[in-house]
């Protein structure tokens, strides 16, 4: 198959786009792709402090590329979570994450959770759980506080993800299983700044998976192949392997979903009741300050996080 744009043999068909682009081409549409999407949602501006959260994997690495070459202003975060799962996951991850900062001359922050809460991600869970959940819980809630805190702390504008089509599309499907308003609400490309939070933006979630894998390999990244050891068999994998199974009898199945999920909350479909002034968290309560770190919590009193890690002897 030749690429639309040129003679060249195209390196991916994106059916749903009916699109094939060479390896030249391909990573300039990803660019002009981002761009638009940057500012279709306001996601920010070139003036604006970014902050990359950064896993060593293929899509916030790449989504770090891309902004850089777009000419933003991003530094990445990369969170030590002290996981090894028999392949060093965490050690790798880093240090694919430093090469990436060095071999372009970006600016990484480090947040090593052993050091800094005095338990690795396992431990804490193998603690709060007494050894039977999966860390995953305690991971996510602690990844969330440290991007938080290293935003406002370091007076970063806006926090980017390198969450992708995929991903988005799967936390969709769960959530409308549940019907989860708070969450639904929630959802979208951007969450405007709030109670001292910076905003949060998702440039890549209009980008399918195997986009992304392509876009990586193209640019020559390396990137973490493996997943987090916790996650396999997770419901996310789970999700993602039934909108895959959709996806391939109708191509654009899992972009359409998306897309007119967020039509939908624009046409406000998803609009939430009257509950005074204040603003609200996830399912939809008012929000209170953490006295402990300053961030938003559902509850009076302490946030989930400091409740977690402050037991830490
Ligand atoms: P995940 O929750 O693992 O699917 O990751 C979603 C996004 O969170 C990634 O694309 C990154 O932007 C960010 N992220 C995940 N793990 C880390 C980490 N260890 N350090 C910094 N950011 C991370
Ligand atoms: Fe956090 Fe897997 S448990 S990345
Ligand atoms: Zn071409
Ligand atoms: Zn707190």
């Amino acid at each position: 198959m030749k690429c639309r744009k040129c003679d060249a043999k195209a390196i991916i068909n994106m059916r749903q786009h009916k699109l094939a682009l060479c390896k030249d081409h391909y990573p300039q549409w990803m660019l002009e792709q981002t761009q638009r999407f940057i500012e279709k949602y306001r996601m920010f501006s070139l003036q604006e402090r970014v902050l990359v959260a950064v896993s060593g994997g293929k899509d916030s690495l790449s989504l770090w590329d891309i902004l850089w070459q777009l000419g933003y202003q991003a530094d990445g975060l990369y969170i030590g979570l002290g996981i090894d799962g028999g392949i060093g996951y965490s050690d790798e991850s880093h240090h694919l994450a430093e090469k990436f900062a060095a071999g372009r001359g970006l600016r990484l922050r480090v947040v090593d959770v052993l050091e800094t809460y005095g338990e690795t991600i396992p431990e804490m869970a193998e603690r709060t759980t007494r050894g039977k959940g999966r860390p995953c819980a305690v991971c996510g809630l602690t990844k969330r506080h440290v991007m938080n805190r290293v935003a406002r702390d370091e007076g970063y504008d806006v926090l980017v993800t390198g969450h992708n089509l995929d991903d988005e599309a799967a936390v969709l499907f769960a959530n409308t299983l549940n019907w989860a308003p708070g969450y639904l609400m929630r959802q979208g490309p951007v969450l405007e700044a709030r109670q001292g939070m910076a905003r949060k933006a998702k440039p890549l979630c209009r980008f399918y998976e195997r986009e992304m894998v392509a876009y990586a390999l193209v640019r020559g990244i390396e990137y973490i192949y493996d997943e987090c050891p916790h996650a396999l068999g997770s419901k996310t994998i789970y999700y993602k392997e039934i909108l895959n199974k959709l996806e391939s009898d109708r191509p654009g199945a899992k972009l359409s979903f998306y897309l007119s999920f967020l039509k939908a909350k624009e046409d406000g479909l998803f609009t939430r009741p009257q509950q005074g002034d204040g603003e609200t968290g996830a399912s939809g309560e008012a929000l209170h300050t953490c006295p402990t770190c300053g961030q938003p919590t559902s509850a009076p009193g302490e946030c989930a996080f400091c409740r977690l890690a402050i037991r830490i002897s």
